[in-house]
C-alpha cells in the first residue's frame, strides 16, 4: 500500500506527544499505525490537529506534572478551534492514564479519553465513541496479551534505527517504581511475532532493532520449536535476519543477566558493545531497601564478567539518590562503586515519592537539598566518565551506522557501535546513503556528539 497517494479529502491530523522510557515511543509510532487507515495523519502543530494523544509517563512527579501543563494549553486550543466550528479530540494515553485514569477527565474535564498502555488497539473505537460525545471514554484494563495480538501487522517504512517491544510490564516491584502498577505483570510476546515483526522491520530497512522492555533480559517466550527461550536465544535467531546488522536490548536487570546472555556478548557480532544496566544504588542497605533483590558485588562481577567476553563493552546505567533511609555513607558506596565500574554514560535522578509505592511509606525521608548535593556530586563523576570514555575514543576506526544528513550541508549523521552521535563530511568519492553502515576515524569530541572523517576504501584496503 502506497502511502503516498493523492491527499484523501476527508484526511485528518494527529498529533502525538510522547514522554518517558522507549516504550512510550514505540507504543507511540502503533497509535500512529492504528490510526493512519481512519484518514489521520501525523502533524506537529496542535492548532492543526483534529486529534492529540499526549503519550504520558509517571515515574517522576515532574513527569506527570507535565502532563497537566499541556493539558491546560490544549484546552485554549480545543476552545480557539470550537469557535471556528473544527472538532479536537484529546486522548490521553501511558502510565499517568493508567495510574490516575478517571481523575484525569475530573481535573481536565475537556479529555475526550482516557486509554491505558495495554488498551491501544482499541483507539479505533474509543474515537467513535468519543465522537458520539457521550462523554468521556475511559479504557485502563489489562493484559498486554490482546495488544499485541490486535494491533496491526504492517508497520510503516521506519527508516534504519527501529525499536521492537519484545515484553512489557514488571514483577520486580522495586520500592520507589510505579512501573509495576502502570504496566502490569511481565509478558513475553512469543518468538515467532517478533521474528515476523523483525523481518518487517528490515524489508522496511531497519538496520539497527532496539529491543525493548520494562525488563527486557527477563524475556521467556514461546519459541517455534515449543520450547521456551530466553534472550540470548532471541538474539542469535534475530542476527540471521538478512539486513539486519545491529542488535540492542534495553532495559535490563542485573538480577536477569544470565550466563547464556552474558556469553551472547562475545559471540553474536551484531549484538552492539553497549549495555544500559540500571544499578540505582552502591550501597547493599539501600538495594535492600528498594528491593532489588541483588548486592553491588553482583553488579561488580557481571560488569568484570561482560568485559572479559567483550572487552570494548560500554556500560551504562540508572542511580537514584536520596532514597529514604539512604544515609551519608551509602551514598559513599555509590561513588565507589562508580568509579570501580567506570561508566559511558548513566542517567540519575533524585528520589521521587510515588503514590502507592512501598518506598512512598518507608521512614528517614531524606531532604531536599542533600539530594541536591549528592546528585551534583554523582552528576560530575558520571559525566567526567563519559568525556573520558568518548576521548579514548578518538583516534580509532570504527563503524559509523548512516542515520541521516547533519546539521551543517555536505555532513552525515550517524551512530557508533557504543551509540555515540557522529557526524562527518561526505568525502569526495565517498558513499553514505542512510543505512550503511560506514567505516569512520572518530577525530574530535564535542558536547553532544563525536566528529568523525570517512575512511575510503581504498585507504582501508592499504590501512
Ligand atoms: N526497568 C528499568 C527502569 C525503569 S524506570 C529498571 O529496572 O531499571 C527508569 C529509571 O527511572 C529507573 O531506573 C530509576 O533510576 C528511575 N526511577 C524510577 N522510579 C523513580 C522514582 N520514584 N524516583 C526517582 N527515580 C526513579
Ligand atoms: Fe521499576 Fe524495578 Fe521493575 Fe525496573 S525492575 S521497572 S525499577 S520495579
Ligand atoms: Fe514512564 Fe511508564 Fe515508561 S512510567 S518510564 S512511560 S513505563
Amino acid at each position: 500500500m502506497s502511502t503516498t497517494g493523492p491527499a484523501r479529502p476527508n484526511t485528518r491530523k494527529l498529533l502525538i506527544r510522547t514522554w518517558g522510557c522507549q516504550m512510550n515511543v514505540y507504543d507511540s509510532g502503533r497509535m500512529a499505525d492504528i490510526l493512519a487507515p481512519l484518514g489521520y495523519a501525523p502533524t506537529e502543530s496542535a492548532e492543526e490537529a483534529d486529534m492529540v494523544i499526549l503519550n504520558t509517563c509517571h515515574i517522576r512527579e515532574k513527569a506527570s506534572e507535565k502532563v497537566f501543563s499541556d493539558l491546560g494549553r490544549l484546552r485554549e486550543t480545543k476552545k480557539a478551534r470550537a469557535a471556528e466550528g473544527r472538532e479536537t479530540v484529546i486522548a490521553v494515553a501511558g502510565c499517568v492514564a493508567q495510574a490516575e485514569g478517571a481523575e484525569i477527565t475530573a481535573r481536565a474535564p475537556w479529555v475526550d479519553i482516557v486509554l491505558g498502555p495495554q488498551t491501544y488497539h482499541r483507539l479505533p473505537e474509543m474515537v467513535a465513541r468519543a465522537s458520539r460525545a457521550a462523554g468521556a471514554v475511559i479504557e485502563t484494563d489489562f493484559p498486554a496479551e490482546d495488544k499485541f495480538d490486535h494491533l496491526p501487522e504492517a508497520r510503516g517504512p521506519q527508516g534504519p534505527v527501529a525499536f521492537l517491544t519484545i515484553q512489557e510490564g514488571c514483577d520486580k516491584f522495586c520500592s520507589f517504581c510505579v512501573v509495576p502498577y502502570t504496566r502490569g505483570a511481565e509478558f513475553s510476546r512469543p518468538a515467532a511475532a517478533i521474528l515476523a515483526e523483525a523481518r518487517q522491520l528490515a524489508a522496511n530497512g531497519a538496520r539497527e532493532i532496539a529491543l525493548l522492555g520494562q525488563n527486557v533480559n527477563a524475556w521467556a517466550g514461546a519459541s517455534p520449536d515449543g520450547n521456551s527461550w530466553r534472550l540470548a536465544r532471541l538474539l542469535r535467531e534475530l542476527a540471521e535476519i538478512p539486513g539486519v546488522a545491529r542488535l540492542r536490548y534495553t532495559t535490563s536487570h542485573p538480577r536477569d543477566m544470565d550466563d547464556d546472555l552474558i556469553a551472547a556478548h562475545g559471540e553474536i557480532p551484531a549484538l552492539m558493545p553497549y549495555l544500559h544496566l540500571p544499578v540505582q544504588s552502591g550501597s547493599d542497605r539501600v538495594l535492600a531497601a528498594m528491593n532489588r533483590g541483588h548486592k553491588a558485588d553482583l553488579y561488580l562481577r557481571l560488569a568484570d564478567r561482560l568485559r572479559e567476553v567483550r572487552p570494548d563493552i560500554a556500560l551504562t546505567s540508572d542511580f537514584i539518590v536520596g532514597h529514604p533511609g539512604e544515609t551519608a555513607k551509602d551514598f559513599e558506596d555509590t561513588m565507589r562503586l562508580v568509579e570501580q565500574v567506570g561508566f559511558a554514560g548513566a542517567y540519575s535522578f533524585k528520589y521521587s515519592a510515588r503514590p502507592g509505592t512501598p518506598a512512598a511509606a518507608q521512614p528517614g525521608a531524606v531532604a531536599e537539598a542533600e539530594k541536591d548535593t549528592r546528585l551534583q556530586a554523582l552528576q560530575a563523576l558520571l559525566r567526567q566518565q563519559q568525556d573520558d570514555f568518548n576521548r579514548a575514543c578518538v583516534g580509532r576506526v570504527v563503524d559509523v551506522l548512516i542515520t541521516g544528513t547533519g546539521r551543517h550541508p555536505g555532513q552525515v549523521a550517524g551512530r557508533s557501535p557504543w551509540l555515540q552521535p557522529v557526524h562527518a563530511p561526505l568525502a569526495h568519492g565517498g558513499a553514505a546513503p542512510v543505512g550503511a553502515v560506514v567505516p569512520m576515524q572518530l577525530r574530535a569530541t564535542h558536547p553532544n556528539s563525536l566528529s568523525a572523517t570517512m575512511v575510503l576504501p581504498e585507504e582501508s584496503a592499504a590501512a
